[in-house]
């Protein structure tokens, strides 16, 4: 369909607080733009697409009572029965898993991809909510489904406040608050002639097999195609999530106006970063402040992306996808506030930045494109293994650890950690065909994850100056390795057991021939079409 931009007001999320929320997932029907019919979707909590804006508070502990009352999935057809652990009755008896990106979580409570929800079923999520202010987000994790459950609609806002970052006037750095504080979801997606969502990237795939990637070719936020926001002339923050599917955006306002970027998954950076781009990927946020204040009373800008498609998907015919919203600049004078010069040490709050610990293991990781033996088409993979695979991470509470993320294919993947945060100590691009050469992948399913020290081509970049805070995910260049520094936390310093097994079955039906007790948690790529099939991994915290 030829639409036309910016003829639908920007939704404002909802905010929902308290201690005790309840969370239902269920079928909607959705408007993306004026000029298309509703199209069928999944949403949160009362909502027709995506859910409410989440807010706590951090110290004080929070249960979600979440429900799947899902009826028609709205990709129904779209169900590829050769992923792992997908069957046909998925159809009709949508199995979910919510998950807390970014939070601190006792493992049965943390949205694991096995731990799933039909409709009728629930689980009460307990949070402790230990986490310093920053913005995380709830989507739903059901292995296999995941890049339908969230297309659909299943995934929110979750802003963590603390004494600091109150959302209030009254922050420590005079930030812009209320109005002036808006959140943007940034999503990809394409339509069929009769206006449905649709997640099929190129008919060269069939309607019910997965594919490699779903680039989009219209920008939505908030639910919104091309969405326009009538702004004051002043300070705004922007609370930024890439919650696309499978892209990673170069974003820059239409003007090239310089902002600034005040932290990204896990909490502040030590200063705000002025930049006039900053690039993000599924997965990951950004906490940014713009001043519209010098544009002039009835100009626009607009939020546009200028990385193109990685290559593999240029083949598969996608496009660029330039255009996300309009900010529409009113007569009214907007806040005036300045821009802090600390984010951290500043007014009373106890700690800057630590430097990056040093690490006490080195651990080799590699990110994979496969031939997939059993359908003919790829495979994507962590270390040449496949989602349920056991050879899988077991690094000890207490330490600290560096994790080598060499991607040996043509395309970039945004890896993410659940449990932990992060820093990024660099990237190096590494001689692919030598390492691959000297240490030839076995078959899929036998570890591969060769040291790649003697393979770099090149000195160690530091992180972006954006990325130099906390971190939950992180961008894994092509023929590069990404080095980043995890410490793992000891179950004392959590207050629960990070390594407790819990039952598969004790919630929903487990699927059948899958009743083993689960242990631990998931990393994975984000792009979601990648983590589904199976560039996902368990990992587990194990006792010092
Ligand atoms: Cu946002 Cu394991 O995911
Ligand atoms: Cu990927």
């Amino acid at each position: 369909p030829n639409l036309e931009p910016f003829v639908d007001e920007l939704p404002l999320l909802p905010v929902i607080a308290g201690s005790e929320l309840e969370l239902r997932a269920a079928s909607t029907v959705h408007r993306f733009h004026r000029d298309l019919d509703p199209s069928p979707a999944l949403a949160y909590g009362g909502m027709d697409y995506l859910g409410p804006t989440v807010e706590a508070r951090s110290g004080d502990p929070l249960t979600v009572a979440y429900r799947n009352e899902i009826g028609v999935h709205p990709l129904a057809d779209d169900f590829d029965t050769s992923l792992h652990g997908v069957t046909e009755q998925d159809r009709t008896a949508v199995p979910t898993s919510m998950h807390l990106h970014g939070a601190v979580t006792p493992p049965e409570h943390d949205g694991h991809p096995a731990f799933l929800q039909r409709p009728g079923q629930g689980h009460v999520h307990r949070y402790p909510i230990v986490h310093e202010a920053t913005q995380f987000w709830y989507h739903d994790h059901a292995m296999g489904i995941t890049r339908l459950n969230v297309y659909a609609g299943l995934a929110g806002l979750f802003l963590l406040r603390d004494e600091f970052d109150t959302g209030t006037a009254e922050n420590a750095w005079g930030l812009p608050s209320g109005e002036f504080e808006v959140s943007l979801v940034l999503q990809e997606k394409r339509f069929t002639a009769d206006g449905r969502q649709s997640i099929r990237a190129t008919p060269l795939v069939p309607q019910g097999r997965w594919d490699a990637g779903t680039p989009g070719d219209v920008g939505v936020v908030n639910g919104k195609i091309w969405p326009d926001l009538e702004v004051a002339r002043g300070m705004y923050r922007l609370r930024v999530l890439n919650a696309a599917s499978f892209s990673v955006w170069n974003l820059f306002f239409g003007n090239r106006m310089r902002f600034w970027i005040l932290g990204m998954e896990s909490g502040m950076l030590p200063a705000p970063v002025p930049s006039t781009r900053v690039r993000l990927a599924p997965g990951e946020r950004v906490d940014l402040l713009v001043d519209f204040g010098a544009l002039e009373p009835g100009s626009t800008v607009e939020l546009r992306n200028d990385e193109p498609p990685p290559l593999g998907a240029l083949q598969r015919g996608a496009r660029a996808m330039p255009l996300f919203c309009r900010f529409r600049v009113a007569n009214g004078r907007g806040i005036a506030g300045a821009v802090p010069e600390t984010l951290r040490g500043g007014r009373g709050r106890p700690t800057d930045l630590e430097p990056v610990p040093t690490p006490q293991v080195q651990r080799t990781v590699t990110v994979m494109q496969l031939p997939d033996p059993s359908t003919g088409g790829v495979l994507m993979s962590l270390n040449n293994l496949r989602f349920g695979d056991t050879d899988i991470e077991m690094p000890r509470q207490g330490t600290v650890e560096q994790w080598n993320i060499v991607n040996v294919t043509p395309e970039p993947h945004p890896i993410h950690l659940h449990l932990v945060n992060f820093r990024i100590l660099g990237r190096q691009a590494i001689d692919v065909p030598t390492y691959t050469r000297r240490h030839p992948p076995p078959p899929v399913g036998t570890r591969w994850a060769p040291p790649v020290d003697e393979f770099v081509a090149s000195p160690l970049a530091p992180p972006e100056p954006w990325e130099a805070g906390l971190k939950d995910t992180v961008v894994a260049n092509p023929g590069t390795v990404t080095k980043i520094v995890v410490r793992f936390p000891t179950a004392g310093q959590l207050g629960f057991d990070p390594d407790a097994t819990f039952a598969a079955g004790t919630v929903g039906a487990a699927p059948p021939g899958d009743p083993a007790p689960l242990q631990g948690y998931v990393w994975h790529c984000h792009m979601l079409d990648h983590e589904d099939h199976d560039m996902m991994l368990g990992y587990r915290v194990v006792a010092e």
